[in-house]
């Protein structure tokens, strides 16, 4: 899952009246969590929020979720991989997450032949558990607050140069915090740099797969039900930590054994009720619930609408390609996935805020803000800050999206990107064999890596449009100079479609970058003057030159300043909130959720059920689509009714997945969602759509999380894997 940086926009006469009904507007201010918005840290809870949960059902004591000294709820919890969530749920160190967790390294271990994705995969025994190479598993040791060390390091620099040079002064201090232990330490800024807290971590390297469903029921219904309620997508995958001999952390090894778990998650089949207590624990990647009106309507007005179309495009061409070809489906499966995921993100984000007219909101916010600021040198003139900065990064906004989406959309024009580094190091007086040698290295790894995802027929038609998509939508004033007039007298006229695909025709013909005979000459006796004259490297080299020169410094300029001002405004904000409940925006952090298994109503007249069963996957069933197909057995199992033990009482059927009111966001995917006595009912794998405005506003009558029962999973497993083994091991709990 992926963090995505939002950005920002204008003071008006409605705010200045606005300020007016402050004492109306301040309840309305966001921060302060009410229902069951908030994402807390687990060992920060305070006595106010540990009895708001048991207010709301919870059974178990404080120790029992997070304790320093006695095996807890957190001791399951992991980062699984780069940017999801896992569960422990046994003592030999079985982990569950989602099907599109591991979707990466199913792939990987996948071949046309033994197609896991397509077929599924279960290991009868450990022997048959396959090494996922570059899939870790992260455990948290514990957490100190550093505020105090790091500020003192800030005091001397200049503020405008914090987000450059923070990230490596965290670095090293958590470099430093750590050393000679086996662990590793991340700092991570809460409340916008307000306060900083060092997470200890050990991180396990040899993680092996142990099940997964076939693709039809991992990721059932696709993209078309993806972010969407009702959900039949069976979104599971198992896998299973190694440690050396002793017990530790260590690469893999063949010999390798099972993890021996601190503490694992019993799992309930008793199912779940409307109303049920659900607490779901995990790792957020990113919220922005203090962004400024500003930030939203730069987000609604440009960034969103420019992504969304630019992806669009991008994936049809993928998705050409992979309907044709299996070898080629395996081959784009994952990065089609990520970019599918949240280019429908993105576009629900901003109908969402629309609707909720969040940005009005946010002014009403900020309004209420001033008010309390007024007199206080400190924070009175923010807003007036904040347009500023908005005003002057504006109308570049939307070039910076047809780079980083548009050009650099096309792996081929990514990879020639990377190569900016070959050839700044050449390019370098007094340059040494060593450096040379280095860089040369590293752009060969580069390119093995290109040139396993790469599909040349699907980059050939993104880099046509990408260019023509510049070229019509962006302002001609920050064109890279002489770049279109060049494509014109070569290529012809540049509102024709047909110039840009003879453009990309030659660039895919001649560049060295896909031949390898070529290639490996060109790294044999790097030269930049080669270099430059790779017409993929041109491409990259314009677009990189145009933006470094003119635009970098203002983008640059725009984060740094938008950061000094969101730490002012968020300090203000926790002055102005003193005594109030509040939980820091998620950063990849360990936090907890808190609420209830709930149904809603998402629009006049229609009311959604809290589960959803097996006889909606009958009903969407289409033999032979590409996202509806299920596996026969599948289908048989399901038409035969035989459930098992798994069967729901209420259902009569097997509930294939429910939603409760749980606070998640991405990063959250595969995260465990525990009943009020500590045990395991579900996996988080999904939000509504109604609610897609979450990162920055939590609804709090729509925002649903989208929950695997366990039930179907431990079902599929064993019905449809027949691998009891995996049963065996859990701790399964029936009353
Ligand atoms: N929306 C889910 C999430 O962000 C990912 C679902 C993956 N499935 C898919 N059809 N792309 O956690």
């Amino acid at each position: 899952m992926i963090i995505h940086n939002t950005i920002k926009n204008n003071i008006n006469n409605v705010m200045k009246k606005l300020v007016l009904s402050l004492v109306f507007l301040s309840f309305l201010f966001q921060p302060i969590a009410k229902a069951d918005e908030g994402m807390w840290l687990p060992m920060l809870l305070g006595e106010q929020v540990y009895a708001d949960m048991v207010k709301k059902g919870l059974k178990v004591s404080k120790e029992q979720l997070y304790s320093m000294n006695q095996a807890c709820i957190k001791d399951a919890i992991i980062i699984f991989g780069g940017g999801c969530t896992g569960e422990i749920v046994s003592k030999e160190g079985l982990i569950f997450t989602n099907h599109h967790c591991g979707y990466s390294a199913i792939a990987a271990a996948s071949t046309v032949d033994h197609n896991y994705l397509k077929d599924g995969f279960w290991a009868k025994s450990k022997s048959e558990e396959i090494y996922a190479p570059g899939v870790h598993a992260q455990f948290l040791i514990k957490i100190v607050d550093v505020t105090d060390k790091v500020n003192e390091k800030m005091k001397d620099i200049p503020s405008l140069e914090l987000t450059q040079k923070l990230p490596g002064i965290l670095a090293e201090m958590a470099t430093k915090e750590t050393e000679g232990t086996a662990y590793e330490g991340r700092i991570a800024s809460m409340f916008k740099a307000n306060q900083f807290l060092l997470f200890v971590y050990e991180r396990y390297k040899d993680v092996r797969l142990v099940g997964t469903p076939p693709e039809s029921i991992g990721k059932f219904g696709g993209d078309t039900d993806n972010w969407e309620w009702p959900r039949h997508t069976g979104d599971f995958s198992i896998f299973r930590v190694y440690t050396n001999k002793e017990g530790k952390a260590a690469d893999y090894a063949a010999d390798n054994v099972p993890l021996k778990a601190k503490y694992s998650l019993p799992v309930s089949i008793k199912g779940v009720k409307d109303g049920d207590y659900t607490m779901i624990w995990g790792y957020p990647g990113g919220t922005n619930r203090y962004e400024t009106s500003y930030g939203v309507k730069l987000k609604t007005d440009i960034e969103n609408p420019s992504l969304v179309d630019l992806r669009d495009v991008r994936l049809k061409y993928m998705l050409e390609e992979m309907k044709k070809d299996p070898a080629v489906k395996i081959q784009l499966a994952g990065n089609y996935a990520g970019i599918a995921n949240y280019w429908k993100f993105f576009d629900g984000e901003s109908k969402q805020l629309l609707k909720y007219k969040t940005y009005e909101e946010k002014q009403a916010n900020e309004a209420a803000f001033l008010a309390w600021a007024k007199g206080k040198p400190e924070y009175e003139n923010v807003f007036n800050d904040y347009k500023k900065i908005y005003d002057t990064w504006r109308p570049y906004a939307k070039q910076r999206v047809y780079m980083t989406e548009g050009i650099f959309g096309s792996p081929l024009i990514a990879f020639a990107s990377s190569l900016q580094k070959l050839d700044a190091t050449l390019s370098k007086k007094d340059v040494t064999k060593e450096e040379i040698t280095k860089a040369v290295d590293a752009a060969k790894t580069a390119r093995t890596n290109f040139i396993k995802a790469e599909n040349i027929v699907s980059d050939k038609n993104i880099l046509a449009f990408v260019t023509q998509a510049f070229y019509n939508d962006i302002d001609p004033a920050q064109h890279p100079a002489g770049f279109y007039a060049m494509i014109n007298s070569k290529y012809g006229d540049l509102k024709s479609k047909a110039t840009y695909e003879a453009l990309s025709k030659d660039v895919f013909a001649n560049t060295a970058f896909l031949d390898n005979t070529k290639w490996d000459a060109m790294v044999a006796n790097p030269d930049t003057a080669v270099l430059h004259k790779d017409p993929a490297f041109m491409i990259a080299n314009a677009f990189n030159t145009n933006f470094n020169s003119k635009y970098a410094k203002l983008f640059s300029d725009f984060n740094a300043q938008n950061f000094v001002i969101g730490k002012t405004y968020l300090k203000g904000i926790l002055e102005m909130n003193k005594g109030k409940k509040m939980y820091p925006d998620a950063n990849f952090t360990m936090r907890v959720s808190f609420g209830n298994v709930k149904s809603y109503s998402p629009r006049d007249a229609v009311k959604y059920s809290h589960v959803c069963t097996l006889t909606g996957v009958l009903e969407k069933y289409k033999p032979g689509d590409y996202e509806f197909d299920a596996p026969v057995k599948l289908i048989e199992l399901a038409k035969a009714k035989d459930f098992g033990q798994y069967m729901d009482a209420d259902a009569k059927d097997i509930v294939v997945s429910f939603i409760s009111s749980n606070d998640i966001t991405g990063g959250n995917s595969g995260s465990p969602v525990i009943n009020a006595k500590g045990e395991l009912i579900g996996l988080a794998f999904d939000g509504n759509y109604e609610a897609l405005s979450h990162k920055i506003k939590f609804d709090k009558d729509l925002n649903r999380t989208i929950n695997l029962d366990v039930r179907y999973l431990l079902w599929v497993v064993e019905k449809l894997g027949g691998a009891t083994n995996i049963i065996n091991e859990l701790d399964l709990r029936k009353m």
